[in-house]
């Protein structure tokens, strides 16, 4: 089985060079590995969080998505959308809320380091603190979760919540996965090998910092002019330079191939002065942006493309948004089903809550089978898996339409259970007479 693997960003600005190199690119060259189906996605619910402003929101959509496509990603093989076109991610996040501990939120590092902000400054403790803000975590388990995630590479700040979307998803299971689980537990991926760049100052490159290179905005113009203000120290043209320590070979080498870095180094070290340093890194970074650079302003300048390109992402991750969440729903017991509460009769009310039952789940691997459970809740039939939660739940139906008999064959000591020639399940042929009652229970219901 392929390895999902999943990621989002936060749409809330422009992306710069580091959001680059730091994670888009990596995401795309681990996208077309053989055995990865990924999905990366816009997580402009969780903008709404930091930002207030709807034309920023609505342009940071844009960009983020046009500057997917324009490095490369492609959308036929990568299942790409925006979280906002999912409604199966909001209604997962509620059902997830309810079962998180408002102890595990306490602990988040962002909720945290703002009460603690709050308090160095003599503030209510949660002054200024949204539900959004504190129930961040929660949303972006049931973004992670609701794929089925196995891997999610993201930055180091992130590892917590990860943490926590693992202790949702256990929850969660325990509570209603009767045995079975219906979400797999994701691992935090931290890449070593990606490059983590330095902003103008030496710093990390980053938005709160205000030291980001832009990558397309302003052109090559913008990034030629961003990158000639990179700090460096004061060694002047014919001094050797230390370019382990510069910024610049840093940057370069996050672009260049190990032997053109060795050059650069080379040069460095040979005593290259700073400013014709700076030109051969943004020739450099040029080089792989320039082309890129034209397919984003080409759909940038076509928003209905880029539109129809999330349209049918959304359609994509909602063939599997979907199913699981009417298995969620009737899990819960918020049922599809619009048969109104029937009036307790006397063999319902005592046997309440004790009928035999199906229950839906969903295996390790992903694929939907269901359990015939006796009214005391144990457990009489296992299915074999079905692709899809459609032909489970035809198989059910199956099962209660017709006559028992003539769907069971059996062999030696088991009871092999076919519908249409397909097998649907094998049970111990000693606890025929068991089923036939519980089926038959079921179809006085
Ligand atoms: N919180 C992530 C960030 O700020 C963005 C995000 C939202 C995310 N949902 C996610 C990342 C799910 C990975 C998986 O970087």
């Amino acid at each position: 089985m392929n390895t999902r693997v999943l990621t989002g960003i936060t749409t809330s600005g422009t992306p710069h060079l580091g959001n680059y190199a730091g994670a888009i690119r990596p995401s795309i060259q681990a996208s077309v590995q053989p055995g990865v189906d990924a999905f990366y996605f816009m997580a402009d619910y969780h903008a709404l969080i930091k930002c207030d402003d709807p034309q920023r929101i609505a342009r940071s959509r844009l960009e983020i998505a046009a500057t997917w496509i324009a490095a490369g990603l492609d959308p036929e093989k990568v299942t790409f959308y925006r979280q906002s076109d999912i409604p199966e991610i909001p209604e997962l996040c509620w059902m997830l809320t309810c079962v998180t501990a408002k102890g595990l939120m306490n602990r988040a590092h962002a909720y945290k380091a703002s009460v603690d902000q709050n308090v160095a400054r003599q503030a209510e403790p949660d002054d200024g603190i949204t539900m959004g803000l504190f129930s961040y975590p929660v949303l972006m388990a049931a973004d992670i979760l609701m794929f089925n995630a196995n891997k999610v590479p993201v930055g180091r700040d992130q590892i917590q919540h990860l943490e926590m979307t693992r202790d949702i998803a256990q929850r969660f299971n325990h509570l209603y996965g009767n045995g079975a689980d219906f979400f797999v537990l994701p691992e935090v991926q931290i890449d070593d090998e990606v490059a983590t760049l330095p902003g103008l100052d030496g710093r990390k490159m980053s938005k709160s910092y205000d030291n980001t290179i832009p990558l397309f905005e302003g052109g090559a113009k913008g990034l030629r002019s961003a990158v000639m203000r990179i700090v460096t120290d004061s060694r002047q043209p014919g001094e050797a330079k230390d370019a382990e320590g510069s910024h610049l070979y840093t940057l370069y080498r996050a672009f260049a191939t190990p032997a053109e870095s060795a050059v650069f180094r080379q040069e460095l070290e040979g005593g290259m002065g700073w400013g014709d340093a700076k030109q051969r890194l943004f020739e450099r970074i040029e080089q792989d942006l320039a082309p890129m650079r034209e397919v984003y302003a080409e759909l940038m300048s076509r928003p209905d493309r880029i539109e129809d390109i999330l349209q049918a992402g959304a359609a994509k991750a909602r063939r599997l948004s979907q199913p699981l969440m009417a298995a969620l729903r009737e899990a819960v017991g918020l049922r599809a089903s619009a048969a109104p509460a029937r009036a307790a009769s006397a063999s319902t009310k005592k046997a309440a809550g004790k009928r035999a039952r199906f229950v839906s789940f969903r295996d390790e691997g992903g694929l939907f089978r269901f359990r015939l459970l006796a009214g005391d809740g144990q457990e009489l039939f296992l299915s074999e898996s079905f692709d899809n939660p459609k032909a489970a739940g035809a198989a059910i139906k199956g099962l209660q339409g017709a006559p028992l008999d003539s769907l069971i064959a059996r062999e030696g000591g088991q009871a092999v259970m076919s519908l249409d020639g397909a097998v649907v399940g094998r049970f111990d042929a000693a606890r025929l007479d068991q089923v036939r009652q519980a089926l038959a229970d079921m179809a006085q219901d």
